[in-house]
């Protein structure tokens, strides 16, 4: 499927780039106590490359971003050419989506994965995947949106927000996303994720919005022997 440049991608791509300037995607890496440097990664749903370029500061081993959409690759190409200008770690980026992953089991040492969530057509299954390709012992990192992300927009748009609480509670019931863009329940994650053999560490959000958690981040580390292995 072509990908054709939207308002939405000029917006994206600026605010991220903002963040990244203002070393605000630093900040997020080091309140989840993530350093790259010399390890094998892998940004899934890398985007526009904002939080490569932030990793790549590390001098990781291997750094590799992926994602579905050409646009944001694009974008991403043209910021990674003039990091290999300044001679830092250079990633590579390639187009791919969860819940398939065209890597081995066990590949990398760190997978992050931030605002992806929310538009994975199943929220287990890509955890699944994600998990699959990180080493025993290696660091996932994840972030999405919780109950209180859309009321932030309410006052700005009326039905992006009911959208999201309607997708989310179809999710919930049929376990089909009719949108992608689903919010979650940073709990709810992590036991996923204990269930499947990856242990949360570290669980962070933004500030509560009416009590309710806007943006959340997790990391979490891959047991050495997955659950099953230990029967
Ligand atoms: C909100 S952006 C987040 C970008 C970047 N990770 C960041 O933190 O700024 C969501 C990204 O996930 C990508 N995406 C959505 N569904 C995906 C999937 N199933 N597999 C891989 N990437 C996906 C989108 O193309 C988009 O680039």
């Amino acid at each position: 499927m072509k990908h054709k440049s939207t308002k939405w991608h000029a917006a994206y791509i600026q605010n991220a780039y903002r963040e990244l300037e203002r070393g605000i995607t630093r900040r997020q890496l080091d309140t989840l106590q993530i350093d790259a440097t010399g390890k094998k990664v892998l940004d899934v749903g890398c985007g526009p490359g904002n939080l490569l370029v932030a990793l790549a500061a590390d001098v990781p081993e291997r750094l590799i971003g992926v994602d579905m959409d050409e646009i944001f690759l694009l974008f991403g190409r043209s910021q990674i050419e003039k990091l290999s200008e300044q001679s830092s770690e250079v990633p590579a980026l390639m187009r791919a989506a969860l819940p398939t992953l065209p890597f081995a089991d066990e590949t990398f040492d760190l997978v992050t994965c931030f605002l992806v969530m929310p538009h994975v057509p199943d929220d287990r299954v890509a955890l699944v995947e994600l998990a699959r390709v990180l080493k025993p012992g290696g660091t996932l990192a994840i972030s999405g949106h919780g109950f209180g992300f859309p009321l932030r927009y309410l006052k700005r748009f009326r039905l992006k927000p009911l959208q999201m609480y309607l997708a989310t509670l179809i999710y919930r019931c049929t376990g089909k996303k009719w949108i992608r863009n689903t919010l979650q329940n940073d709990k709810k994650m992590s036991d996923i994720l204990n269930s499947i053999g990856v242990v949360s560490e570290i669980r962070h959000y933004n500030k509560r919005v009416f009590g309710c958690v806007a943006t959340y981040w997790i990391k979490a580390i891959k047991r050495e022997t997955t659950p099953n292995a230990i029967q």
